[in-house]
């Protein structure tokens, strides 16, 4: 029988480590949906990679939107019939001043964050989850961010550090309850990468940021879930 061809959804794929995560998975072999909020961005991104060899497709999807990603869901099905690796990696950062105490910070903000960062990603989960269990197939890769580990945890970038803590909380319970599916569920960190998000000033690359999610996504059936990693190796959260 020939091997399946694994389908990798990665989600803010545009740019950063999205973009960068798409290229290393379909360097693998994998055929990449790479979906953004902004089709112009999306399209742009996909063209890049297609020049390069690889195998890609677009579909938009904004996290925050339940319709957009329904209809994301629907195309996937459609076009792929599958969906085996989710890559929850849209994320903003709003915190303008990044050592802003708790105290006085803006509550709009930290909501406006937890839109994106947490409630988007359930999101996608609750709509996507279904059809990996369906096919008994699943790797799942939250993007977290050290900012929410809580062994490490400071203060500054409120809304962002309980943020990424809620998605590690929500990569324990969904690890949890899909164990014995085939589905593996874990959150990593990329280290501080140069991006729009982590500035010129930040200490990798892209490409090395995206090793451990692309890792994370090609899991063998054995692999862990509901853990916490950087390089390619497990931390404490
Ligand atoms: N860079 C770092 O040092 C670092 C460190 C730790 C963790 N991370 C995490 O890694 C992930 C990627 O970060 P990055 O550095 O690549 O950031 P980035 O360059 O700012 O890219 C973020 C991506 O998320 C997208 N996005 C934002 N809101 C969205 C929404 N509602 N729906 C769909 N896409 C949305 C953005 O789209 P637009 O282009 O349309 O805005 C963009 O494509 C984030 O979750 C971030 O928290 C980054």
């Amino acid at each position: 029988m020939a091997a399946v061809t694994r389908i990798a959804l990665v989600s803010g794929a545009n740019k950063g480590l999205g973009l960068e995560i798409s290229r290393q998975l379909a360097a693998k072999g994998l055929t990449v949906l790479l979906t953004a909020r902004d089709a112009k961005k999306g399209e742009a991104a996909t063209a890049e990679l297609r020049r390069e060899g690889h195998s890609v497709d677009f579909y938009p999807m904004d996290v925050t939107d339940t319709g957009s990603i329904k209809r994301c869901y629907d195309y996937a099905v459609r076009k792929h019939r599958r969906v085996d690796v989710l890559i929850n990696n849209a994320g903003i950062m709003l915190e303008e001043d990044k050592a802003g105490p708790a105290l006085s910070a803006s509550v709009e903000t930290v909501r406006r964050t937890f839109e994106t960062n947490v409630i988007g990603h359930l999101v996608v989960c609750q709509i996507f989850i279904p059809l990996m269990e369906m096919h008994g197939y699943g790797r799942i890769v939250n993007l977290s961010s050290g900012l929410g580990t809580l062994s490490e945890m400071e203060g500054g970038f409120l809304g962002y550090r309980l943020s990424k803590t809620a998605l590690n909380a929500l990569t324990r319970v969904l690890a949890h309850e899909t164990k014995g599916m085939g589905i593996l569920v874990n959150s990593m960190c990329p280290g501080w990468c140069r991006t729009d998000m982590g500035g010129p000033e930040a200490t990798r690359s892209a490409e090395e940021g995206a090793r451990t999610a692309v890792y994370l996504a090609t899991l063998g059936p054995k692999g862990p879930t509901g853990k916490y990693f950087r390089d390619k190796k497990q931390i404490d959260w």
